[in-house]
This record gives structure tokens, C-alpha cells and sequence, in this order.
């Protein structure tokens, strides 16, 4: 008897138990919900020839940026294909081939793949945030956007409107378009309470458009939102904290570092980003973070043979630098230099070799206090950076640091340019900018004074 998932597309299974654990999966995964690999095992269990439960514990793998999970990846993989091999459909086949891809390091071609899937099975919210969630890593927003616009008439009456409602969001504010942006998250968290990239989406405007103050009560009067989380949730306390950081509120910055943030010392490489993140930025604004480097960097130090994900690497080196362990910075560096010279036809390839090793040389110069070299390293970095992945919030961490190194070097006129172009960017001026703006005047009319 054919089998069929909750959005009506026929699954090669026999079981109706891993048929109801698999639309729990996703809708987990659609919610960021931390329950998501638990009904994905029962889907295996009651089905073991289940392809796409296998595919999709495949994508999981490897969206988890790690390489010693690539092999369980490809484990997955296998088995998917040999199952696909005997009967299945052409859209179980067409995910199995996309994972495929992802697994030889052709990203954007699984991306692209995973695309066309979808738009032959445009109700399929799976492909879809599947081609979200790989665009995420590529800081492809423009692709993000493109994909949710073709199918999204298909989700007018659809059980996860909501959730692509707040994928849309998210896109519609990385493409810098936040009015659009804020009236689809708002939506989506209407209605679905659990959709906490909604929620997220939202906050990520208040972010781009210095509304700090209405970012806060957001968040804090909607945590349910996001409570049910993965690690997920250590990133929506990031973006309160940012909120905080804007106000110049670094006594409740560091409470949350502490009390949720860094709540439990992770190793997943967003938890080590949104920790090496702040305390950077708490560092550039003069805030003594005392010695939370040193745990970050004790990880970070297993890491230096990493190089899967460029982002997750540039992280790793900024916590690595800031936390006195040069020694493993410049081996994580190594790692990125080689892959940009041995994995040129990958997508972590180019990228590295277009923004992750000059990004990586500028950190590791900025902690050695060499700012002007810093600061030209991270300027070469700069025109490719959007490639290395995450969003805007997230990489402004590589703008501020430059144009701190540039206003350490006293290039007075590189960071006021720099600064008017990261707001141009932004749609407002945020405290971050006025502080400098403010710093650079009183440079000058020093230096105005003593010629
Ligand atoms: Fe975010």
C-alpha cells in the first residue's frame, strides 16, 4: 500500500508508525526543535528501509559542520542509495542525489539540486528548508529568497506556511528588505508559537534597523518561542545579548554569556561562533571579559584539523588567537590554507581560498595587536565575505574587527568609509557605528590640534 507524507507525497514505506515519525521529524526540523533526531531514530526503527529518513539523517550530519561526521554522512548515503536502487520514487531518488553532491563538497550543486526538487514537488517543505538551511551556510540570501518566492503560492493553505513564512522572513531580511521582512515573521510566530526561525527573523530586522530597545521586549516576552530549541537557542540568547551590547548594557551582556549563551560548554561550532562573537565585540567596545576566552579556546584547540565548514574555521581562529593559543590558531590556518589549495573544485575550497584564509590571517594579525597588516588582510577578505556563510549580524563581527584595526592603525579615513558603508548596508546607524564616528572625531580634532 502506498504511503504518504503529510504534505501528500508518496513515501516507499510500508509501515504507517514511521510514516507518523516521519512527519514528526519534520515538523520538527521546520521548528528547530531539539526533538528532531529522537523521531527521526523511531522513522528508522519502524521502517529500517526508510530512504529519505536515511537521507535526512544524512543532510543532518553534514549541516552540523564537523568532519568526523562526514563519514556517518556517507554512511547514510550509502545505505539510502542502495535502497533507492530496488524501488522508490523519483523524488526519493532526486534527495539521495543531492546528498551526493553535498557529500563530494559541491554545496551549490546540491543546493541547486535540491531546487529543482523542489520545484517539482514545490509543497514539499522539506526540500524547502533543506535549500534554506544549505544557502544559510553559503550567506547565499539572494538564493534563499529566490527559492521560497518560486514555490510560494503552493503555501497558501499548507500545514507549514507558517515555518516558510519564517524562512521568507529571514530571507526577505537578508536581502535587506525588513518591512516585508517584519510583517511575515510577525506572521508566522502568530501563527505557529514553536517557529522559532520566525521569531529569529524578526529579530535579526530589529538588529539591521538599530531597534535595539523593541528587539528586547521581542524576545523576552516571547521565550516559549524558542524554548523547545536545539542549539538553536543559545543563538537567539546571542541576539538578545547583541541588543544589550548596542545599549552599552555589558553587566546584562555578560549575564547571559553566562547564564544561557555559554550555559553548557558546547563544541557545536554555532555555540563556539555566537560565544567567540560576543566576547570579541565585548572586547572592541572595552569591556573586560576576564577569562572566558580560555574555555572557548580549550575547544577550539580540537578543532584545528577541521576545515569543513569556513565559518565555523574563522570562529575556531578567533577564539583560538583571542585565548593565547597562537600555536593552534596558525595550525587552523594551515588547515585552511591547504584546502584552498588541494579542494579548489569544492565549495569550502574556493570560499576558504577567496575569504577564509585572508579573513583567518587578518584575526590572528588583530590579536597580535599587528592592526595595520591586520586591517589589510580583512580588507582583502572583505569583497568575498558574504561567501563564508551565516548572516549579516553574524559576520558583522569581520567589519567591525577591520574597521577597529583600521581606527587602531589610524586610518582614520578607511574606517569612516567603512563605517558609512557597513550603515548604507544596515538601513541605520547603531551604536556600534556612533561610538565610532564619535571616537574618529576626537582623533582628529587631537590631531587638528597639535599640528
Ligand atoms: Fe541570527
Amino acid at each position: 500500500m502506498a504511503r504518504t507524507d503529510a504534505f501528500g507525497y508518496d513515501l516507499t514505506v510500508t509501515s504507517q508508525e514511521a510514516v507518523a515519525a516521519w512527519d514528526r521529524t519534520v515538523q520538527a526540523f521546520l521548528a528547530h526543535a531539539a526533538a528532531t533526531p529522537t523521531h527521526l531514530g523511531a522513522a528508522l526503527e519502524a521502517e529500517p528501509d526508510f530512504a529519505l529518513a536515511h537521507v535526512a539523517k544524512g543532510f543532518f550530519m553534514l549541516l552540523l559542520g564537523r568532519r568526523e561526521l562526514i563519514d556517518t554522512g556517507q554512511e547514510a548515503f550509502e545505505t539510502a542509495s542502495r535502497i533507492v536502487g530496488t524501488a522508490s520514487t523519483a523524488r526519493e531518488r532526486a534527495y539521495v542525489d543531492a546528498l551526493g553532491l553535498y557529500l563530494t563538497g559541491d554545496m551549490r550543486g546540491a543546493a541547486d539540486a535540491m531546487d529543482r526538487t523542489l520545484l517539482a514537488y514545490p509543497r514539499d517543505a522539506l526540500a524547502l528548508k533543506l535549500v534554506q538551511a544549505m544557502r544559510f551556510v553559503m550567506g547565499d540570501g539572494a538564493g534563499m529568497r529566490a527559492s521560497i518566492e518560486a514555490v510560494l503560492p503552493h503555501y497558501d493553505d499548507h500545514a507549514a506556511a507558517p515555518y516558510v513564512n519564517g524562512c521568507y522572513a529571514f530571507a526577505l531580511e537578508e536581502t535587506g528588505d525588513y518591512r516585508a521582512a517584519e510583517a511575515r515573521g510577525r506572521d508566522a510566530v502568530l501563527r505557529a508559537r514553536d517557529d522559532a526561525w520566525g521569531v529569529h527573523a524578526v529579530a535579526h530586522v530589529f538588529d539591521m534597523t538599530n531597534r535595539a530597545q523593541e528587539g528586547v521586549t521581542w524576545l523576552v516576552n516571547q521565550p516559549e518561542t524558542w524554548a523547545h530549541c536545539n542549539n538553536f537557542r543559545y543563538h537567539v540568547w546571542w541576539h538578545l545579548a547583541l541588543f544589550h551590547l548596542d545599549r552599552g548594557e555589558h553587566a546584562e551582556v555578560l549575564r547571559l554569556y553566562d547564564a544561557e549563551i555559554r550555559a553548557e560548554h558546547t563544541d557545536d561550532y554555532r555555540d563556539i561562533s555566537n560565544a567567540a562573537s560576543l566576547l570579541i565585540r565585548l572586547e572592541l567596545d572595552g569591556v573586560e571579559i576576564g577569562n572566558r576566552w580560555e574555555e572557548l579556546a580549550a575547544i577550539c584547540e580540537n578543532r584545528t584539523e577541521d576545515g569543513c565548514v569556513v565559518f565555523a574555521d574563522l570562529h575556531y581562529v578567533l577564539a583560538l588567537a583571542s585565548g593565547d593559543k597562537a600555536q593552534s590558531a596558525q595550525r587552523l590556518l594551515h588547515t585552511m590554507q591547504r584546502n584552498a589549495q588541494m579542494q579548489q573544485a569544492t565549495t569550502m575550497g574556493q570560499v576558504s581560498a577567496e575569504a577564509g584564509v585572508p579573513a583567518a590571517e587578518g584575526l590572528i594579525r588583530f590579536a597580535n595587536g599587528d592592526y595595520a597588516s591586520a586591517f589589510s588582510a580583512l580588507k582583502a577578505a572583505r569583497p568575498a565575505i558574504q561567501t563564508v556563510g551565516g548572516s549579516h549580524a553574524q559576520r558583522d563581527v569581520f567589519e567591525r574587527l577591520t574597521i577597529d584595526a583600521a581606527l587602531r592603525a589610524g586610518m582614520m579615513g578607511e574606517a569612516r568609509g567603512l563605517i558609512h558603508d557597513r550603515t548604507r548596508r544596515r538601513g541605520a546607524l547603531d551604536g556600534y557605528a556612533e561610538r565610532r564616528l564619535e571616537r574618529i572625531g576626537v582623533l582628529e580634532a587631537d590631531m587638528a590640534e597639535a599640528l
